[in-house]
């Protein structure tokens, strides 16, 4: 079992959400209650339509639940209007997409260094810092390249570099290795749960794939909208990756309490 303390980082209560599809009502998720404590690699496991991209959704504020609430760090983020929404996941929160969502006008380098930009640091120090996570992941040689002029792999791994740079609290992980082949999962995979050991970040990776979700601590089955079991796993044993090039500790320092304050971030 990985070493996370137990304070309990995201609080998902009695959280329910429906859609009005025509003159019906779907409901994605029913009634589901998840506690997860910070430091924790949990997974959200079910097949396609169990509605594992609705609860992310929910938890990262994307979308507002029709019953319930969720509180990440004591914020109930769900009740946030989109500005606040804005600067706290901009503090606090990191993304990796199935799809990679890298912004195609802009170098490995520069889409990484983007997210310290809405922090306020300086275009030298994001730079810097940006390089050292890139070589982290094993880019270091591909730091001006376009995502056009990578292989999937590596658009996941800038991905991930740009997800993990501010060192957010949480990072949410949609299918993240959704359009990879087995061993660049494997590797991507590798990757996320090394980061999160070393800053003893929350992950939320969703997963309908059960090699992916044996690298997590815990496995949270979805089934029709309801939590049908919830149980801790023994991690794959993950390959680490070399230790990070020491950077900004400004930047990487984890913050301790969560707030909704804009301040630094506009
Ligand atoms: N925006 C939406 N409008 C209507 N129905 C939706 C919407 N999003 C998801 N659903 C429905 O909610 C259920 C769960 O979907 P989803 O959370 O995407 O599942 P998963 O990510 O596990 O494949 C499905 O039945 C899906 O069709
Ligand atoms: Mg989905």
């Amino acid at each position: 079992m990985a070493q996370h303390d137990l304070r309990p980082i995201i609080e998902v209560r009695n959280l329910r959400k429906e859609y009005p599809v025509e003159d019906e009502t779907v409901v994605a998720l029913e009634r589901v209650n998840l506690t997860i404590p910070q430091g924790q690699i949990c997974c959200i496991f079910g097949e396609s339509g169990s509605g594992k991209s609705t609860l992310l959704n929910q938890l990262a504020g994307m979308e507002k639940p029709t019953r319930g609430g969720v509180k990440i760090g004591g914020v109930p983020v769900s009740k946030l209007n989109e500005r606040e929404l804005a600067a706290f996941r901009q503090k606090h929160i990191g993304f990796v997409f199935q799809s990679y969502n890298l912004l195609p006008n802009l170098t490995a380098l520069e889409n990484v260094a983007m997210p310290l930009m809405f922090r306020g640091v300086s275009k030298d120090q994001r730079e810097r810092t940006a390089r050292a996570v890139l070589k982290r992941v094993g880019l270091g040689h591909r730091l001006s390249h376009y995502p056009r002029q990578m292989s999937g792999g590596q658009q996941q791994r800038v991905g991930i570099a740009r997800a993990f740079v501010t060192k957010p609290e949480v990072v949410f992980a949609d299918e993240p290795t959704g359009n990879l082949d087995s061993k660049t999962k494997a590797e991507v995979m590798a990757m996320i749960c090394s980061f999160a050991r070393d800053f003893n970040q929350t992950i939320v990776l969703v997963t309908h794939d059960p090699q992916m979700a044996s690298y997590a601590d815990r496995i949270v089955t979805l089934l029709d909208g309801n939590i049908v079991s919830d149980r801790a796993n023994q991690p794959a044993i993950s390959p680490s990756t070399p230790a990070p090039t020491p950077t900004q500790p400004s930047i990487i320092r984890q913050q301790s309490t969560i707030s909704t304050n804009q301040g630094a971030s506009r």
